[in-house]
């Protein structure tokens, strides 16, 4: 048994994440959870929101609350749509506690005393009517390349160019609306993690299993011209982890933050941390993930994340960690994704466009998506969710494919021998042919499953119900069991089984199909089937079942038009 802890990169606080975001992160991130829990090791699965930032105060600004209670409000949104779409997280925390705020001045203290943090003066606008200094995209004015009037400070929206707040005509704060503004001196700290550059290559050259994705971004930055700059990791901001030098002060930096990607990744140790205290264990319990001086040396921690998080877990925390000194453990496999993109397009927060989280499970139950998105996973390039696809898939795949053949079963043995499995018959050839095909199969899908091919075993998987499929056709019991009942029996009996097996190795992908299965079973025993021999007689004659409501309906051609037109423009 092997202790496992996985992370999901943990999403922005502001807003309901689309279906996109999803199978970046924590889809994958609980499909692996679950399938090595499902294999008996000791796993620990963590995700949080990610609370700190401008972007967090300013939807707070404009849905007209404190940010703190935005904050706390969204987070139970959050958690509430991550339950519904069954991601079984061990904790789900937030960046934003008490835990963060002393990990984060931790870490911070601990990189001073290494040397590896410059206190550096920049000049920044701040605004006298706001009483503070403005980011840059706090900041709007004319562009001075197309004249549009409300360009923001780092870019303008109209023609896209790039810009300095400094570069806007007629600046003003968005906040107030203010043109009271002046440049005036502020300290910053900087992270000197150019110096930790060839202990970073060297850990990212010995990680010769990670996937081609992760690898080559990382060497992009790391080798590109300016990719491993030493990075500012405070702000002038109000919401977010104080500067402090552990649990000292940090003269110069009163009444200024760290930033947002400083103390993010600092949250999955605190989450850890919040995960403890949520289930009332001393902190040995979750330094034994995290500190190799206190048992975490042989944890393997797996983290899950979209292309444009990889820089920052593959270069910049890993620097943070490094650089303290101190034995934390390093992430050991970053399993990286390309990008969904949504009909035709792309998935879009600010315009709205696509299925985000909630309207997803307006409209279909959890599993429909974990399925369609988990087979379709961007794993090797860019994947696109076309409302035809999902129809197709989904119709085939899980309707006619595994709820075909679980109705098939249940209805014939209800109908032909009642409520209870036969006891008649024995396998022959047939059924031992079905065992070594689903044995080899199985073994194919657990390679897959253990090495995140998500695609890949998803395939596998539907592989063995097409077996399952297979085998029914042709034992065709229905016939059979006017000539020969005690045969059918035999067919039954083993077909039922294999409603279990299916129940228990689909479980990662769809578990409330799966809860479905084994309900209808009245059978608990999760147990994998490492022999399937053994497996296919779990479910001994005589045991009692019902027959289950259709475990998938079909899309209609009617519903994906509907939805189609529905979440093809900008969501209110
Ligand atoms: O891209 C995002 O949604 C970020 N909030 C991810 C942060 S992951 C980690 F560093 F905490
Ligand atoms: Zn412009």
């Amino acid at each position: 048994m092997a202790r496992i802890l996985i992370t999901s990169a943990i999403p922005y606080i502001n807003g309901i994440k689309h279906l996109g975001n999803l199978v970046g992160s924590q889809l994958p991130a609980d499909l692996y959870a679950r399938y090595n829990r499902a294999r008996g090791h000791e796993v620990l699965f963590l995700c949080a929101t990610d609370e700190h930032g401008t972007p967090a105060e300013l939807a707070a600004a404009k849905a007209g609350k404190p940010v703190d209670a935005y904050c706390a409000e969204m987070h139970a949104v959050q958690a509430e749509i991550a339950r519904g779409f069954r991601l079984s997280f061990d904790h789900f925390g937030r960046s934003s506690s008490a835990r963060n705020h002393v990990l984060t001045q931790h870490f911070a203290g601990a990189l001073d005393r290494a040397g590896l943090i410059a206190e550096v003066m920049e000049k920044q606008v701040y605004s006298i009517d706001d009483a503070r200094f403005l980011p840059d995209r706090y900041i709007t004015g004319t562009c001075p390349n197309c004249g549009y009037a409300s360009a923001r400070g780092d870019q303008c929206e109209n023609c896209t160019k790039q810009l300095d707040p400094t570069d806007l005509i007629n600046p003003r704060s968005a906040i107030s609306g203010s043109t009271n503004l002046e440049v005036r001196e502020t300290k910053h700290l900087f992270l000197r993690q150019r110096s930790l550059r060839d202990r970073l290559e060297a850990w990212i050259d010995s990680k010769t299993d990670w996937p081609i994705l992760t690898t080559s971004i990382a060497k992009k930055w790391l080798n590109d011209g300016d990719g491993l700059q030493d990075r500012g990791i405070t702000r002038d901001l109000h919401w977010g982890v104080p500067v402090r030098k552990g649990t000292e002060d940090w003269p110069g930096m009163e009444g200024k933050v760290f930033y947002v990607w400083f103390d993010a990744p600092i949250e999955y140790i605190a989450c850890t941390a919040e995960w403890a205290d949520a289930n009332g264990l001393p902190d040995a319990a979750w330094e034994r993930w995290w500190r190799t001086d206190k048992g975490a040396a042989d944890v393997r921690y797996v983290q899950f994340m979209g292309k444009d998080n990889v820089p920052f877990h593959t270069l910049s925390f890993p620097a943070t960690i490094m650089g303290s000194g101190e034995p934390w453990k390093l992430v050991d496999y970053i399993k990286s994704f390309n990008y969904l993109n949504y009909d035709g397009g792309q998935f879009s927060t600010s315009q709205g466009r696509g299925v985000f989280m909630d309207q997803a499970l307006s409209i279909l139950p959890a599993d429909y998506w974990r399925w369609w998105l988990l087979s379709h996973a961007p794993e090797n390039s860019d994947s696109e969710f076309t409302w035809e696809n999902f129809q197709t898939a989904t119709n085939k795949d899980l309707a006619d494919v595994l709820g075909n053949f679980v109705s098939r079963v249940t209805k014939f043995a209800a109908s032909k021998f009642g409520n209870t499995l036969p006891a008649g018959g024995t396998n022959g050839d047939r059924e031992e042919k079905l065992i070594a095909d689903i044995t080899a199969g199985l073994r194919a899908y657990e390679g897959l499953m253990a090495a995140m091919e998500v695609r890949k075993a998803a395939a596998e998987l539907r592989a063995l119900w097409v077996l399952g499929n297979e085998y029914l056709q042709s034992a065709a019991p229905w016939s059979v069991v006017k000539t020969d009942p005690d045969q059918a029996m035999a067919i039954i009996r083993l077909a039922m089984n294999l409603i279990r097996v299916f129940a228990v190795t689909s479980a990662p992908f769809i578990p409330d199909a799966s809860a479905a299965m084994m309900k209808s079973l009245d059978c608990d025993d999760w147990t994998w089937p490492d022999d399937l021999g053994l497996a296919m007689e779990t479910l001994p004659a005589g045991h009692g079942f019902s027959v289950p409501e259709n475990l998938f309906r079909k899309i209609t051609d009617e519903e994906r038009a509907d939805w189609q037109t529905r979440f093809s423009g900008i969501r209110s």
